[in-house]
């Protein structure tokens, strides 16, 4: 058992060190002659590019990766893109047709309710691409096109390793399509594969801040709420923190959209409060990085206990961050491969802090075969 967890106390310790070899598994062998291709695909090029509508759906964290998916697909293929939580479409009326595509997202591809969602899909016509860490499951037994993560057997119930591959597998849906639809040149998409095939190893530097995120995890393992501020594709992030602490830490934690923050949550900030702000690159969105920043300006006034989450180099956040935590610059789109890891860190650290077992949080499942 020690020796399979590779030295380390936790499996999932061990899962969040595997990141940057997952996403490269995950990568590999995608991107042939020009074109980034699944890995099987039992639709004529011309369904793909008849598609005029997508949905993702999924549950937990798959359904997390599915809303980074969607400023990403809506951006390179110019598709409206629906995200749907699983349990919620299916019991839905959704307007589906054959046009439709549903990109069902599965670590093990047995969710029940993700399974029930692709069948009512497909009852309706509308095409379905599963997006699965499993071969040969059910979901992608059942789908007319599959792209398999890479990221190996996941031991621990919370998913870390899984969750950045099905990310990653997510940008290349997005690239798919972008290349059977013709909405971006080859060498546009050449050189969005090219920057995902960097990404592993800004996910091995961004790994070193785990020593600095443990000293502040035995902090917060004594608050009562932490909140997480996100906008853009940190918004998922946000969510997807709240999670981890959640499912691990047995924690109250919210994820917000930064904007809304004046909408409600800004009645929670109170002194000590822990928030956690995943900052967008200063460069990459200048517009939304000044409104984060004077949100982190504004919750520091009333008291929170601000930890930033932010570009390296990026000095305007350093008077307002209590803890900062720096990532490295990495394209807009692609962020949540970097700025997800020290909050799954996090979450990790206070869970074992608390003295929890972090492989196996109470009452939940690896996979869930039951609605
Ligand atoms: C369970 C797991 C989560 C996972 C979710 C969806 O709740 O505990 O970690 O994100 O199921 O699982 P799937 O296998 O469909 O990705």
């Amino acid at each position: 058992d020690a020796a399979e967890k590779g030295g380390h106390e936790y499996f999932m310790l061990k899962e969040i060190e595997e990141q940057p070899e997952a996403l490269a598994n995950t990568l590999r062998g995608h991107f042939v002659d020009g074109r980034v291709v699944l890995d099987e695909q039992r639709l004529a090029d011309q369904d793909l590019r008849d598609i005029d509508k997508v949905f993702v759906v999924a549950c937990g964290s798959a359904y997390h990766s599915g809303l980074v998916a969607k400023y990403a697909i809506e951006h390179w293929c110019r598709l409206p893109v629906e995200v749907e939580l699983a349990s919620e479409f299916r019991y839905r009326d959704p307007v589906l047709d054959r046009d439709t595509l549903v990109v069902a997202v599965s670590q093990s591809g047995e969710t029940a309710d993700t399974l029930e969602a692709i069948r009512h899909a497909r009852e309706q016509k509308a095409r379905v691409l599963a997006v699965c860490n499993t071969n040969g499951a059910q979901i992608p037994r059942e789908s007319d096109a599959v792209l398999y993560t890479h990221a190996g057997p996941e031991i621990g119930v919370a998913s870390t390793k899984a969750f950045l591959a099905q990310v990653a597998a997510n940008y290349l849906v997005g690239l798919a399509l972008a290349s059977a639809r013709g909405t971006k040149y080859p060498d546009e998409v050449a050189r969005e594969f090219a920057e995902l095939e960097a990404m592993p190893q800004a996910v091995s530097t961004v790994l070193g801040t785990a020593p600095q995120v443990r000293e502040l995890a035995r902090d917060l393992a004594t608050a009562k709420a932490v909140l997480f501020l996100g906008r853009h594709v940190g918004y998922p992030v946000a969510l997807e923190g709240a999670l981890k602490l959640k499912e691990l830490a047995y924690m109250h934690a919210e994820g917000f959209a930064a904007g809304e923050l004046k909408h409600g949550p800004i009645a929670l900030i109170e002194e000590g409060l822990p928030v956690v702000v995943v900052m967008p690159s200063p460069k990459g969105r200048a517009v939304l990085h000044s409104k984060l920043l004077s949100n982190i300006r504004e919750i520091q006034a009333r008291g929170a206990r601000t930890i930033v989450i932010a570009e390296e180099g990026d000095d305007t956040v350093r008077p307002f961050a209590d803890h900062l935590i720096e990532i490295p610059a990495v394209p807009t789109l692609l962020q949540p491969l970097v700025s997800t890891i020290p909050l799954q860190v996090l979450a990790a650290e206070i869970a074992r802090a608390k003295g929890y077992d972090v492989d196996k949080p109470r009452n939940l499942a690896k996979s869930v075969t039951v609605e």
